[in-house]
């Protein structure tokens, strides 16, 4: 079994030199929750006329957890927040860095994480996301009930997606212990051999999961448009 700091440290390697990683888009869920959190949740529409000048007024702290490439943290930064990304690959933080360098972009802050610790203060981030990513922590809970919820301000907002149990990956994983999945060697892409991750049985259980937090929601996304069947749960919520 392999350990998935060194999967993704020597995937990213691969990458030419001294590029950014693939991924210059963000995620189209987190573009669609983001514009949203300036709507009237009791009056969709209330701001027409207005949709376009209230688009990146947005102020406060955002971090990415697993930030991978840069794209998602980009795009928070376009919209206003001040933007911190964590990475346990010390690759991803170091390409993430020269780009950032290279391009004299400021405002983005990145730090490689260890051991399940986010070493940030106490109730410092409006908004905290983690996206095909946090479900490699494999003390889910704690990390969740301690690690998020400390770093989060009263009223701050999450979004973190999941495997859903129809995602296609789903069905080239083995039991390694409760809850906890490995990729075998049956699965088409070979570098995530030996990846450990959390399982998530169902939207009941993901929810109670953040049992913590308020106004806590699951929603859907799935895609045939690549051979990957795609279904990804998201959760949303705040503390
Ligand atoms: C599939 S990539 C997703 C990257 C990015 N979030 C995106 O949506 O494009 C998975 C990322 O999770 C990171 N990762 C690995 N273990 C992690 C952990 N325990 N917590 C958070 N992220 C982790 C990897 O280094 C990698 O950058």
């Amino acid at each position: 079994m392999k350990n998935i700091v060194k999967i993704y440290d020597e995937h990213y390697k691969k990458f030419e030199k001294d590029k950014p990683l693939g991924i210059r888009y963000p995620s189209e869920a987190l573009v669609i929750f983001i514009s949203n959190l300036r709507k009237n949740k009791k009056n969709y529409f209330d701001d027409q006329g207005k949709e376009y000048s209230k688009n990146n007024n947005f102020r406060g702290k955002a971090l990415d957890i697993g930030f991978g490439s840069i794209a998602n943290l980009l795009m928070l930064k376009d919209k206003g927040f001040k933007c911190y990304g964590a990475d346990v690959s010390g690759v991803a933080v170091r390409r993430g860095n020269i780009f950032l360098k290279k391009k004299k972009i400021s405002g983005i802050f990145l730090k490689k994480f260890n051991n399940g610790k986010l070493k940030y203060a106490e109730n410092s981030f409006d908004i905290v996301i983690g996206l095909q990513s946090i479900y490699y922590n494999l003390d889910l809970r704690k990390f969740i009930d301690n690690q998020i919820y400390k770093i989060l301000k009263p009223q701050g907002k999450f979004i973190f997606s999941f495997f859903s149990s129809s995602h296609s990956y789903i069905k080239y994983s083995s039991k390694y212990k409760k809850n906890i999945y490995y990729f075998n060697k049956s699965h088409p892409n070979k570098r995530l051999y030996g990846s450990k991750y959390y399982k998530v049985k169902d939207k009941k259980e993901l929810i109670k999961m953040f049992d913590k937090f308020k106004n806590v929601k699951v929603f859907q996304t799935k895609s045939n448009q690549t051979h990957i069947r795609e279904n990804w749960w998201y959760v949303v919520g705040e503390k």
